[in-house]
Parts: structure tokens; sequence; C-alpha cells
């Protein structure tokens, strides 16, 4: 039995005193990635048995979680996490550092807990604790994933043996990719801007399907979503940039407007409005095939993403250094959105908060969504959405070079509140 995990995590193991938690968390992970209850009663008062010193025992543990978590270290909490409470205080933790949850729950029987405990010299209480121990854990089991766990793996018998984990990377981490890029700004269909920033780029873009491109030596396109909406023609934009990335000259990223089209193409009933309305009329008519290929390359997208050993954040809508590199449902939230008030201004447009104003990152952002005048750095931050669809620019970051190269809109495409 496989179980695969992020390899930034915290991870709760779940199960009755001697059903195995500490021998399994010695078997999968490292001496420092775990935190076991046990331990920090001993470091306080050098008997890990000693029950008097719970509450100091669980500051201690919360604390080491808390930074470990903050350091974004993979983390496991080795204690018997039966009761809700006891949990939820890791949750929150996790919460705050944006590190997905998972339990991992070990059940044995109470004929073979009771075996063992008889067995244990280190163990010393009633065979009573146990009991109480059993239904705790019969009854947690069903609520882990109510309670907010990404993932609950119920081992018993065999597979608590049997089970190892495979650590895969965070799926935002491309840290491996180094460049260089051309980073693109919201598109917003606007299909004639960006044949003329490709070329301006120095990318040699063929005239028809399969769109092909002979891009400057070694350089890669990076299009940091909003491809979609609003624009003149945004199912021919998504066929250029579908087609460079299926060949490789090209990454993308997801837009909030990619987010909203992506819930309209699986189903889902969204409101066609800040013009998705638009796109869906340029959409009508088109293949299920079609359709379906922009369903598939939306879901394999994420709102942000590393590069260039952590010296690159690429974002929709930008990613404070907390988040960078998560995975919870937040940091996508926030790589499509930012940070919102909730409210929106007399235009209808969500009123946004300034993110990027308190960053104090290593890696520099490059991020869109929120048009601007011109594209500025602040605190290694830039925003390259410069409005091409409202009648600004559609505007290129080369990176490292960190030249910036737009080309203007032809007209005004779009009014805030009006359609085209
Ligand atoms: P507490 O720390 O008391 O909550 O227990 P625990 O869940 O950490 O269990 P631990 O790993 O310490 O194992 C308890 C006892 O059961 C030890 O004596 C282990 O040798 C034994 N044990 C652990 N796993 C297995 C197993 O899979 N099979 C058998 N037969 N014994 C096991
Ligand atoms: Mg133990």
């Amino acid at each position: 039995m496989e179980i695969e995990i992020p390899e930034f995590c915290l991870i709760m193991l779940v199960g009755c005193s001697g059903s195995g938690k500490t021998s399994f968390a010695a078997r999968h992970f490292r001496e420092t990635e775990i935190v076991s209850s046990d331990h920090c009663r001993a470091l306080i008062c050098d008997d890990e048995n000693d029950q008097n010193v719970n509450e100091a025992a669980f500051e201690l543990v919360h604390f080491i979680v808390e930074r470990r978590l903050a350091a974004r270290k993979l983390t496991v909490v080795d204690a018997t996490s039966l009761e809700e409470s006891s949990r939820q205080e890791l949750r929150k933790l996790a919460k705050e550092h944006h590190a997905v949850v998972i339990a991992v729950v070990l059940t044995v029987c109470l004929k073979e807990l009771k075996a063992r405990l008889a067995a244990r010299p280190d163990r010393h209480f009633p065979a009573e604790v146990l009991e109480r121990q059993f239904k705790l854990m019969e009854r947690s089991k069903h609520r882990l994933e109510k309670e907010g766990f990404r993932h609950v793996h119920l081992l018993e018998g065999n597979n608590i043996q049997t089970a190892v984990f495979s650590r895969r990377k965070m799926r935002p981490d491309w840290s491996h990719v180094p460049g260089p890029f051309d980073l693109i700004g919201d598109v917003h269909g606007c299909i004639h801007e960006l044949k003329l920033l490709l070329a301006k780029l120095g990318y040699q873009l063929s005239e028809s399907e399969p769109f092909e491109v002979v891009p400057p030596e070694g350089r890669h396109l990076f299009f940091l979503g909003d491809l979609v909406d609003r624009g003149p023609d945004s199912p021919q934009v998504l066929r250029v940039v579908m087609d460079l990335v299926k060949q490789g000259h090209a990454f993308c990223l997801m837009g909030n407007h990619e987010a909203k089209l992506l819930r309209k193409l699986s189903g889902h009933g969204v409101k066609p409005s800040h013009g998705l309305e638009i796109t869906l009329q340029q959409l009508e008519g088109a293949s299920s095939s079609f359709l379906e290929r922009i369903r598939q390359f939306f879901e394999s997208m994420e709102s942000h993403y590393v590069l260039d050993e952590g010296r690159l954040v690429a974002a929709h809508a930008g990613m404070p250094e907390n988040m960078q590199c998560r995975e919870t449902g937040a940091v996508h939230a926030f790589g499509l959105y930012g940070k919102s008030s909730g409210k929106v201004d007399e235009r209808g447009f969500p009123i946004r908060l300034d993110w990027a104003s308190d960053y104090e990152g290593h890696a520099l952002v490059v991020y869109g969504h929120t048009p601007v005048a011109t594209a500025e750095w602040r605190h290694n931050t830039i925003c390259i959405d410069t409005g091409c669809v409202f009648g600004g620019e559609l505007t290129a970051l080369r990176y490292p070079e960190m030249e910036l190269v737009s080309v203007p809109a032809e007209r005004i495409y779009y009014q805030p509140g009006e359609k085209v």
C-alpha cells in the first residue's frame, strides 16, 4: 500500500496507546520530522509517562510543530490525537502556515492492544484506559474528513506493516526550471496584441494551426493567466497558448477567469459576467473535443509556480512569502484573486488590497490580475497587467534581464460594466 504525500505537510498519527504509532513513525520518517508528545514529556520531566506535565508537554509539541511548519518542513505528530480538541489545535497551526493536513489512523483490535500493554515495561495504566481510547478512536475515524483533513488513511492489520510513503514535489514547485523567461501579463482574448508582442520579443509564430513557434535561443514564454474573457478572440488565444505549452515552448498558470470558465466547462452553474459571457459566445459551436482540451489544460494548472531555484515566483494575482510553494485551498485562492476586501467599487470591480506593499520575501514575484498604468517594481514584486483589454498595453517581463517589453492595445475592447 503506497501513500503519496506532498513533501510539505502535517501528518497526524491517530491511534490508541500500543497501536504502533512510534514504531510506525520511526520506520517512515526522519527522527527530526517526528514530534512526539512522549518525548516532549520526557524533555520536561525525564519521564515520558508523567501525565502531570501534559500541559507543558503539549505546549512544547505545538511550539515545535509551529516552528517547523513556518520553516516549511514536513512534520509528523506522534501522539494519540484521539480527541477532536487536540487535533483542532494542530490543524489551526497547519492553517496558519498553509500546510496540508493528513491523518493516518492505526487501528489495532482491543484484544491485541491489551496484550501489548501487558507485555510493555514502559507503560503502566489500567486496561480500561484502552477501552476508552478505543471508543474515541472508532468515533474519530469517521469524523476526520469533515474536520478538514485533506486525506485520511485508515490502516489496520497487515497494512500497518506494509504501508510505504512516497513523497512527491509540491505542485507549484518548478524550481528546477531556470528560464530565461518572457513572462506575459493578462491577455484577455487580445490575440492581435499577443501576436505583436510575441514578434517584438523575437518569437516567430506560424500563421495557422497547429501554432508553432521559433523562440529566441533558449527562451520560454510564461503566461500569467487570464488568457480569456472580455477581449475579441479568447478561443484563438487559447489555441496559440495551448499549442505552445504542448510543444514545450511556453508555461501557463491559472487566472481567476480560467477558474471560472473551468467551473462552467465542468458543468457547474456560474454567472456569465465580467466578460465570461463574451467568451461563451465565442465558444458557441466549438467542438466538444476543443472544449474538453481547454478543460484539461485548465485542470492541469496551479495559480502560482516557484521557478529558477526559488529565485522567481510567477503568480496570477500575487503570492506572499509564507504561501509560496504550498498548495492549500487558501493558497490557490490567493494566487487567483489576491487579497480582497470582499467589497466592490462603484464600477462593480472587487476592491483589492495591496498585498505587495509589505512583501519582504527573497523571491521576485511577477504577477498580473490588477491592471496598472505602468509596470513598476515594488519590494521585489512587479505587476505586469497593463490593462490591454481596457485599451492599455500588453506587457512582458524578460527574466532574468528584467526588461519590460510592451505593445499598445489597438483599441479599447472592454469597459468595466459594458459588453462589447
Ligand atoms: P503509545 O506511545 O503508548 O501511544 O504507543 P504507540 O502507538 O506509540 O505504540 P508503539 O509503537 O510504542 O508500540 C507499542 C508496542 O507494540 C511496542 O512494544 C511495540 O514493539 C509493539 N508493536 C508496535 N507495532 C507492532 C506491530 O505491528 N505488531 C506487533 N505485534 N507489535 C507491535
Ligand atoms: Mg508511542
